[in-house]
């Protein structure tokens, strides 16, 4: 076992820093990083001491970051620890960045003596684009509420590791009050534990001649693994958005590679087709968004997806009684909101990312905050024990309520019509489908995959 020597602070003062190069021994640091011994609270762990911690955790080989980075690493009580202890007795919390590593006494603090317990929330994909909206609203407060302080646990890719650090940075220099945390790193099992809510956004996006199920092969290895992470570091009662498309079928997967958790507590995103589809009925009224309510999309977050009009409702009204043009409901307003993605990716040269994570917010204040008097949301959800007749053991999108604890019940009365029953049944296929495809994935034996012809997701066309 590999010892070095550790050097501490004083009690009072920040928590000791770990110049942390991983898989890297401390002969190979940058020296750029390598800061006023004599002064700086800094101590080093070594690669090898840190690989044994993480082992614990999750038996997996941590891939190689291409520059060392410093880091805070906080020990849990302070410890003074000899020269010479084997680091990795030292009981360490995830790494910590910058100034989220000082110490800090929530309850000594007049400002936030009314604060909520703070909240741990992971999220994947992080360095990308829709993270880059979505974070400074989380550390804002807009997301959980003005007394909710909050711990971001960003995970990345070693590709992405640079940017990571410089989200990082921007969270530091926004100095938003609430951001009492910030982690990062590249190991699911070291990222997600203690996670109450896992935002999973990062995935592959489909390359130049990749077949659908080529897509939902490589993003279903890659949500095996982060179920399997969540599971096992995870708050056993964490709440999952899975946003990384194809993202029913991912959240399936996710799922299903976490069998401690509750599969209700697993989401796909179609909240960003909920808004879509409540902007159109809106514009062809001629009346704001906020006067339309009870739209419900249901089934996958793809081209087969199902605005439903019929129990959609303008200032109360139902939707077909203020747009008297069913053709129009049937086709165009159906079409541009399975379609809005890919349309917009032609507009911007890349998938949506500001409406994206506007949509995330939206999903989970719909789970925190009560459901409106009457009205309903949108959410991918597990379909065992839906009152609708959609097969079960799959992830389907359907209305549900919530009384703002962050869990859901199915909503009763809706309104089915043939039309509305074919087309749910049409994504009901595509997603049963999309579950044979992946079956390996799942543990449900061997894959067959045939999916029917016109599966694409909103921005494929
Ligand atoms: C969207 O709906 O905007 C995205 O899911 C589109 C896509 O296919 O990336």
């Amino acid at each position: 076992m590999t010892l070095y020597p550790l050097f501490l602070p004083p009690k009072t003062s920040c928590h000791p820093f770990t110049l942390f190069a991983p898989s890297m021994a401390v002969a190979d640091l940058n020296p750029a990083y390598t800061t006023d011994f004599t002064n700086s609270k800094i101590s080093y762990v070594s690669s090898s001491a840190r690989l044994s911690h993480h082992r614990r955790l999750s038996f997996r080989h941590r891939p190689r970051s291409p520059t060392p980075a410093i880091r805070c690493s906080v020990t849990s009580d302070q410890i003074q620890a000899p020269v010479g202890v084997d680091a990795k007795d030292l009981k360490q919390k995830p790494e910590c960045f910058g100034v989220f590593c000082l110490t800090y006494d929530l309850k000594a603090e007049d400002q936030t003596k009314s604060w909520k317990k703070m909240i741990n929330v992971a999220v994947s994909g992080a360095a990308g684009m829709i993270s880059n909206h979505l974070l400074f609203k989380l550390a804002s407060g807009e997301v959980f509420g003005p007394d909710q302080p909050i711990a971001l646990k960003l995970l990345g890719s070693e590709r992405s590791f640079g940017a990571l650090e410089g989200v990082a940075m921007e969270l530091e220099d926004s100095l938003y009050p609430l951001l009492r945390e910030v982690s990062i790193g590249i190991d699911p099992y070291e990222v997600f534990q203690d996670a109450e809510w896992a935002l999973l956004i990062g995935a592959k996006p489909r390359g130049p001649g990749m077949e659908r199920a080529g897509l939902l092969d490589i993003n279903g290895q890659i949500f095996a693994e982060q179920g399997k992470a969540l599971n096992a570091v995870a708050s056993p009662n964490v709440k999952v958005m899975v946003v990384g498309n194809p993202c029913n079928t991912n959240a399936l997967i996710c799922l299903k590679n976490a069998p401690n958790i509750p599969a209700k507590n697993f989401h796909a995103l179609t909240r960003l087709d909920e808004n879509r589809a409540k902007c159109q009925l809106a514009l062809k009224a001629g009346v704001f968004y906020d006067k339309v309510s009870n739209v419900t999309i249901w089934g996958n977050h793809s081209t087969t997806q199902v605005p439903d009009f019929l129990n959609a409702k303008i200032h109360g009204i139902p939707v077909p009684e203020v747009i008297r043009d069913r053709k129009w409901l049937e086709e165009e307003f159906t079409h541009m909101v399975q379609t809005r993605g890919g349309v917009l990716i032609k507009k911007w040269g890349r998938s949506s990312a500001a409406s994206t994570a506007v949509s995330i917010v939206d999903a989970i204040r719909s789970l925190v905050t009560p459901t409106p008097e009457g009205d309903w949301f949108s959410t991918g959800v597990y379909t065992n024990g839906n009152p609708y007749g959609i097969a079960e053991d799959i992830v389907f999108s359907m209305p549900c309520r919530s009384n703002g604890d962050g869990e859901y019940e199915f909503v009763k009365d809706v309104l089915f019509d043939d039309y509305l029953r074919k087309k749910i049944k049409k994504s009901e296929d595509e997603l049963l489908a999309e579950k044979k495809c992946v079956a390996h994935l799942t543990g449900e034996g061997i894959a067959v995959c045939d999916l029917p012809e016109d599966t694409m997701l909103p921005g494929e066309v």
